[in-house]
């Protein structure tokens, strides 16, 4: 049976359909049975994957459950048996349905975050929920993961200290910002299929991250 990995953030553009993908083909990667599932109307992951030349493909299953409201529990549900992990790109927002839904499916939830104070504000709206879900999915983990980030500038080691005051973890690997990732995007790849320097260093924090949140799902 499938653990369901959901990738959260009230906050748009923070990195969550970036994310999502390469741990799909991280994930993938390790020899597991991976299905990514599209759950935000932008279909940003739908999109992605189609830009990708037939050689290029993305060597794992996308399906777009976006248009699924409410139902999409009973629509993951039905993959459940023929995958180990489904990963969720949720939308950008908390008032809708399909973030909490997802959440009460789900084994951990990731949520992405950079240093601006923006995303540090909508994080705890997104805390909120996730408590919720938890009253009922008492299996759920949540952790923070840092995307975007300047390991050098005093806000990320402020946020740190914020996040830490939430008392949900942060993953010990950190993503800083390449612009491997956008070029990744517009190929209609990962950065663990491309070869030079900067996608090298990118594979690895991809697949150190991917080992922390494997860690957690056992
Ligand atoms: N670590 C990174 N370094 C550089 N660019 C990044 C990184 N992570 C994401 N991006 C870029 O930031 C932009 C937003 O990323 P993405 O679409 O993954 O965010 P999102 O949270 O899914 O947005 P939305 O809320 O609109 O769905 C994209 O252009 C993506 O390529
Ligand atoms: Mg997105």
């Amino acid at each position: 049976m499938a653990k369901i990995i959901a990738v959260t953030q009230q906050k748009g553009g923070v990195g969550k359909s970036t994310i999502t993908m390469h741990l799909g083909a991280a994930f993938h990667e390790m020899g597991r049975k991976v299905l990514v599932v599209d759950a935000d109307k932008q279909t940003t992951l739908v999109h992605w994957s189609s830009t990708a030349s037939t050689k290029g493909r993305m060597p794992f299953q996308i399906v777009n459950l976006s248009e699924t409201g409410g139902e999409i529990h009973r629509e993951i549900k039905k993959f459940i048996s023929d995958y180990d992990l489904i990963i969720v790109d949720c939308p950008p927002s908390i008032t809708e349905k399909i973030s909490g839904i997802v959440l009460l499916a789900a084994n951990v939830t990731v949520v992405p975050i950079s240093s601006s104070p923006a995303d540090y504000w909508s994080s705890i709206g997104l805390i909120k929920l996730i408590q919720q879900a938890q009253i009922m999915n008492k299996a759920l983990k949540g952790v923070f993961l840092l995307n975007k980030t300047e390991e050098k500038r005093m806000l990320t080691r402020e946020l740190k200290r914020s996040l830490k005051e939430l008392g949900f973890p942060l993953l010990k690997t950190q993503i800083p910002t390449r612009e491997c990732y956008k070029q990744a995007m517009a190929l209609g790849q990962t950065v663990l299929q491309m070869t030079d320097r900067s996608s090298k260093l990118a594979s690895a924090e991809i697949r150190a991250c991917t080992n922390e949140i494997s860690a957690l799902l056992k």
